[in-house]
Order: C-alpha cells, then sequence, then structure tokens
C-alpha cells in the first residue's frame, strides 16, 4: 500500500484502503507496509497515515510496517503503536538528497538516531534506495550500500531490504551483490525491493532466491514507484510474484486465490488500468473451455483426410 499508492495522482479514500488492508491481512502476507508517516504536502496520497493504522484491522501474525524518513515520522509511527518502522535512505547522493532533502550523511546520522530511540520498542528495518543503480548518477559501488547497511548493522536493526529503485539491476548482478551481502550480514533479515521498470523484476527475484533471499517487497497490480526517482514505475506485481513462487514450487503461505481478488480491486481505486499480469490471465493451471465449435472442427479434418486423394489431386504438380 505504501509504495503503491504513494505516487498516484488520485487520493484512494481511508476506508477503502482500510478494508484493502483488511482484506490482504487475510491472504496469508508476513508484512504489509501500510502507509508512510512523511509530509504530506510531498506525499499526498499517504497524508492519512493516522487513520490508516488506527483503523486497519491488525491480523495475528502479520507484521504491519511503515516507512519513515525522519524523527517526527517515527514519533507519529510509534504512536500509531506500527510493529515496524522502514527507514529509507539512499545509496548515493544525489538520490537521497531529492528524496529526503538531507545529504547521505545527514540522513544515515538522522536514521540512526531513531533506530538508537527505537529498537527496544519494536523492530527497525533499513531499506537502501538506489542500491543497484540512481537512474541520475548510473552505477552504484557494492561499497557505498555496505558501507551504510555495516552502520545500521551496528546499531541493532533486525532487517535490511536492498532496494532496486528504478528497476536498473539485473540477474547476474542481484546474484552476485545479495550473495556478497548476505554473508556479511549472517542473522539480518535480507529483504529484495525490486521494481518491474525494464522487465527484469521476476527474473531478479529468481537471482535472489538462488542467492538466498527469501524475502521480497512487492505491490498488488505492480503499482508504485518513487515520486522522486525520474522515470520510476511500479514495483514487482504481489499476485504475480506469489503465482510464480507457488509454480515453481516455493510454499508462500499465500492464498494466490484470495490475493487475485484482492489485486482486481487496484483499477477500480487508483482509476486506471495495473501492470499486473496473473489478475488477467488467471493461474497458470487456470483452463479456458475450447472453442464452441471443436466438434464440428474435428469433423470437417477427418472429413478433409478421407477424400485425401481428391485434395492431392487438386493440388498443382511441380515438375523438377
Ligand atoms: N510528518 C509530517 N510532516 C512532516 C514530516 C513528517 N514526518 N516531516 C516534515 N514534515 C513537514 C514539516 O512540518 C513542514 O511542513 P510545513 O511546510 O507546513 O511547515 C514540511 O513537511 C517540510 O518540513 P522540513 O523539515 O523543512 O522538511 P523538508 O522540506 O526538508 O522535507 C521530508 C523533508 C523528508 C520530510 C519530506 O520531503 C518528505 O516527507 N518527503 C517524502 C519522501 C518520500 O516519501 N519518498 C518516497 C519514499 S522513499
Ligand atoms: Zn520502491
Amino acid at each position: 500500500m505504501r509504495d503503491g499508492l504513494q505516487m498516484e495522482p488520485v487520493f484512494v479514500p481511508t476506508s477503502e484502503k482500510v478494508a484493502l488492508i483488511d482484506e490482504i491481512g487475510h491472504c496469508g502476507l508476513n508484512r504489509i507496509e501500510a502507509t508512510s508517516f512523511t509530509s504530506a504536502k510531498a506525499i499526498p496520497a499517504l497524508s492519512d497515515a493516522e487513520a490508516v493504522m488506527h483503523e486497519i484491522e491488525r491480523v495475528p501474525g502479520v507484521r504491519y510496517a511503515a516507512l519513515v524518513l525522519n524523527r517526527r515520522g517515527a514519533e507519529r509511527a510509534l504512536e500509531c503503536g506500527v510493529d515496524e518502522l522502514n527507514l529509507v535512505v539512499s545509496a548515493n547522493e544525489t538520490h537521497n538528497l531529492a528524496n529526503t532533502r538531507m545529504t547521505r550523511a545527514q540522513a544515515v546520522r538522522a536514521l540512526l538516531d531513531i533506530t538508537a530511540f527505537c529498537r527496544d520498542r519494536l523492530a527497525i528495518g533499513v531499506s537502501i534506495a538506489t542500491a543497484f543503480g540512481c537512474p541520475m548518477e548510473g552505477a552504484i559501488d557494492i561499497d557505498s550500500v555496505l558501507d551504510i547497511g555495516n552502520q545500521f548493522v551496528a546499531a541493532g536493526v533486525r532487517g535490511i531490504t536492498l532496494c532496486d529503485t528504478t528497476g536498473m539491476a539485473n540477474p547476474r548482478q542481484v546474484k552476485a551483490v545479495c550473495g556478497a551481502l548476505a554473508a556479511r550480514w549472517p542473522g539480518i533479515e535480507l529483504t529484495l525491493h525490486l521494481h518491474n521498470t525494464r522487465g527484469m523484476g521476476l527474473a531478479n527475484v529468481v537471482a535472489g532466491l538462488d542467492a538466498g533471499i527469501r524475502h521480497f517487497d512487492a505491490s498488488l497490480g505492480g503499482l508504485g514507484g518513487c515520486p522522486f526517482a525520474p522515470g520510476a514505475s511500479g514495483n514487482i506485481c504481489t499476485e504475480d510474484l506469489v503465482h510464480m513462487l507457488d509454480a515453481m514450487g516455493y510454499a508462500t503461505g499465500v492464498d494466490l486465490e484470495r490475493l487475485i481478488a484482492c489485486a482486481r480491486r487496484m483499477p477500480g481505486l487508483v482509476g486506471h488500468g495495473v501492470p499486473g499480469q496473473v489478475q488477467h490471465a488467471g493461474a497458470w493451471d487456470h483452463r479456458f473451455p475450447p472453442p464452441a465449435d471443436l466438434e464440428a472442427t474435428r469433423e470437417r479434418a477427418l472429413a478433409r483426410e478421407l477424400s485425401g486423394d481428391a485434395y492431392r489431386a487438386m493440388r498443382p504438380v511441380v515438375e523438377r
């Protein structure tokens, strides 16, 4: 809901956000990022964060997270009893300044302060944006990701999320980066946050799985994108992701049919079509009825076979 709605021009009414989050809560997902506690001027689509957090049903076993960028956001989130803070800092300076109006060093300091202040009260994860590339600066050195991550690991966060903010990552890169960082941060819940901006999203999931990643962020219908990253577009699509993992034999614990029913509500909520595919096609084991005239077609095909000699006689003989 957070990444999915943050860039949408329409304001989805609070009651509809709450109804959808309540329904998703019963689909078997283990973590729902419900909203962000940011400036209403910067992200008007999520300006009802308090109301959303207070009104949603808190399904046991589901962690309800919220994005936070500064101390004020953390205080608002604590007052609402969120289960988990998602702190965001970019791997590079340009995107961090565009997104949070702080230098990367200032953002790291602010978020480490929040970590120290909140660590004993709730779970904290840190998302490293542009970890696989920045749409303005280009390639990102893995050492900047490592350096930021190390500081938060030392500060006691529960998880680190590697974000491909504008879908620049490719599968080889994902496998190499995830493999290297997972080895450096044992005991940390490592999550991949992928956008499908260039069609590499689900391929990157497979690469992440190969590197041992078992937590993935995704968004219903494949909505989403950072309003402060040029060219941003949607996250990998939750129902397409669950569908692929099911088909590959992974136990996701998610009720796919129920999830697809939720996803089919998205176009109505945001007022336009969504990129997700499985909500249109159905699951791979969905069977469509054959054409109504199939028997007539078979009879015509057999009749043609019976009159094969006559048919062959009609064909022009090519002299060689
Ligand atoms: N919650 C509510 N309002 C907040 C806030 C918070 N956590 N942090 C700042 N504000 C308000 C301030 O009160 C101020 O309001 P005013 O103009 O009515 O006085 C305004 O936002 C600007 O505050 P300031 O401290 O000067 O911050 P800024 O202009 O440097 O903006 C951010 C910094 C990060 C707070 C703001 O840009 C923001 O919330 N951005 C959202 C980024 C985002 O969500 N990106 C996508 C996800 S990664
Ligand atoms: Zn994102």
